[in-house]
């Protein structure tokens, strides 16, 4: 009898001692929280279809950086040192992703980047990996839409300096619009958080510009369309990924009407079987449909949890290097490719607020941006 009572006790321990934890790095909290909500309900979606692998339940460990990046370092470290995560999901913020991905690479645990976008974000580093494509190839296609699509001669650029994401993308966007289609740029800056951008505005309608773009995240975004409505500007708004959440509606409301910006993707153009699959299933957990940060957000974890069991272990090293020669992998955002930087090669999408809504505009690939 005490044998048998030891051996259910064995089993049953198997049962729920045995885990494999994958940590969550999100601003759950602060500045860019609604890209955090977002991406953590995709996470929940994909979590709720798979939650098993090698035989092992996965539990999903959150933590939260307060959208900062001293926090997403910490939280980093907590989720590897003291819940012995075997991968990391996260972040959002390109600055928040780089300060954690030090970590991640110290302890050599492979990190998994929702929509950092920056090329520091993987440069150089081993563990570190992400689901979208990055800013050179971002600030090319602005370039082209604007100089091509919108012929635009005058762009003024408001920059988020706190941002990597945002300092790097108008370097991009300038080096393509300049060098091709001769244009003149305006740089203004701001930083996050802020709220009054009459002085940086006021620059920009002095200098005449046709197109004003930004290229920092939605909060600031909508406040300073307002703002420029207000002040009578009347040309177009153009803006990078950051852009691209429904809050930027929101709160911009009818100024942001008309504004084009670049991202990874819209539920609208969602063609193969799994993308409508997920927009169905979203639907029907949340009753909206997914904002872009969801769709990633439930790519980056079904591409973590396929590695693992392509890598048939537990093991970190191993798990990574599962996700670093991930082919082909059909992800619900598109096919992910993860190239030898480790970042995905995918197109870029352009979509207009129309009608208080996004909405498909055109496709651009890395094949037409050489
Ligand atoms: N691409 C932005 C960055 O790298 C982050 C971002 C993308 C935020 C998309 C929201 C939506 O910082």
């Amino acid at each position: 009898m005490k044998r048998f009572l030891l051996i259910l006790f064995l089993i049953f321990s198997i049962f729920v001692f045995s885990e494999i934890k994958i940590g969550v790095l999100l601003p759950l909290t602060g500045g860019i929280s609604a890209f955090g909500d977002w991406t953590k309900k995709g996470i929940e979606l994909a979590y709720s279809q798979k939650s098993t692998v090698l035989g092992e339940k996965i539990t999903l460990v959150y933590a939260d950086t307060r959208s900062e990046k001293t926090e997403a370092a910490n939280a980093m470290a907590r989720l590897i040192d003291k819940e012995k995560v075997v991968a990391v999901i996260g972040e959002i913020a390109s600055s928040n992703s780089i300060a954690a991905a030090e970590i991640a690479e110290s302890r050599k645990v492979p990190q998994v980047a929702v929509t950092s976008t920056n090329p520091l974000v993987t440069q150089g580093k081993k563990f570190v990996s992400r689901v979208c494509f990055i800013d050179p190839l971002q600030g090319t296609a602005l370039a082209e839409f604007a100089g091509k699509t919108l012929k635009a001669k005058k762009v003024a650029i408001l920059v988020d300096i706190e941002q990597d994401y945002s300092v790097g993308l108008t370097n991009y966007f300038k080096e393509r619009f300049e060098k091709k289609y001769k244009g003149q740029i305006l740089e203004v800056r701001y930083k996050s958080g802020d709220q009054e951008f009459s002085a940086q505005l006021a620059q920009a309608l002095a200098f005449n510009s046709d197109v004003i773009m930004f290229t920092g995240y939605y909060n600031e975004i909508a406040l300073a369309a307002q703002q420029a409505r207000a002040m009578g500007y009347k040309g177009y708004f153009i803006a990078g990924d950051g852009a691209d959440a429904p809050e930027l509606i929101k709160i911009g409301g009818q100024a942001v009407e008309g504004l084009y910006f670049t991202t990874h993707y819209v539920p609208e153009a969602a063609k193969t079987k799994i993308a409508k699959d997920f927009v169905e299933a979203f639907k029907k957990k949340y009753n909206t449909l997914p904002a872009m940060n969801a769709a990633l957000g439930y790519d980056a974890y079904m591409l973590i949890v396929n590695a693992i069991e392509r890598a048939k272990s537990k093991d970190p090293v191993k798990i990574n290097e599962a996700i670093r020669s991930t082919k082909g992998f059909q992800g619900v955002s598109g096919n992910i490719d993860i190239d030898e930087n480790g970042n995905a090669v995918k197109d870029v999408i352009i979509v207009q607020v129309k009608g208080g809504k996004f909405t498909y505009v055109t496709t651009i690939g890395p094949e037409d941006l050489k």
